[in-house]
């Protein structure tokens, strides 16, 4: 049996899918052993509450970095988590956060990494012009939105669009995508070759 830990800081759809995966057996032999929120009254950590799990507010505000960073790397270990699901989680992480969960650390973006790393991809490729955009599933490194990729689908941009309604259709496929990479990476035949995650 894996177990995830979630780290969130908003409304936490992208949770309530990796959640509803892991009821639904589409993530197989895993279990939900955290949710951790930096924010006290974001969404997600209600209905991680709502849902029976372990659900643990760690408040950032005002707080040193590193004094925050070391009592959710301890939560999570206390956990005992396998793998650790960023899910709207709107803190950078340290080099020394990483460092304690070498390649256990995924991030989900919604642009077609390297494009439009940062807030309000969704915007920023709708401003740009973009025919194509989507969402990336990577690996956490030292940098923004940098590691090795895991999983990306793409999305078109319609004629009809306007950022909402993008940011909506790349959020469906987010929370498809969420869940391939999860499984991709618990069934662990993969290497990773400079930035190139190969299957084994
Ligand atoms: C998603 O768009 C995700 O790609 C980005 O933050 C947003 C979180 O949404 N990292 P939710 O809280 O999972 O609904």
């Amino acid at each position: 049996m894996k177990s995830l830990g979630i780290l969130l800081s908003g409304r936490g759809s992208n949770f309530i899918a990796i959640a509803d995966s892991v009821d639904a057996g589409r993530i197989p032999d895993a279990r939900i052993a955290a949710v951790i929120s930096n924010v006290p009254d974001a969404r997600g950590i209600a209905i991680a509450r709502e849902r029976g799990l372990n659900a643990l507010v760690i408040p950032s505000k005002g707080r040193p970095r590193a004094e925050h960073e070391r009592e959710v790397a301890a939560a999570l270990k206390q956990s005992d988590v396998d793998l650790i699901c960023l899910a709207g989680y709107m803190r950078l992480l340290s080099p020394w956060f990483v460092k304690q969960f070498p390649q256990r650390i995924l991030n989900i973006h919604p642009s077609l990494l390297p494009a439009f790393p940062g807030l309000e991809a969704q915007e920023q490729a709708f401003a740009y012009g973009v025919k194509i955009s989507g969402c990336t599933v990577h690996f956490v490194d030292e940098e923004l939105d940098h590691g090795p990729i895991i999983m990306q689908k793409a999305v078109p941009v319609l004629d009809t669009d306007d950022e909402h309604t993008l940011a909506a259709r790349i959020l469906e496929q987010e929370h498809l995508a969420y869940t391939e990479a999860i499984n991709i990476v618990l069934a662990g035949n993969f290497e990773i070759v400079g930035r190139r995650l190969k299957k084994k």
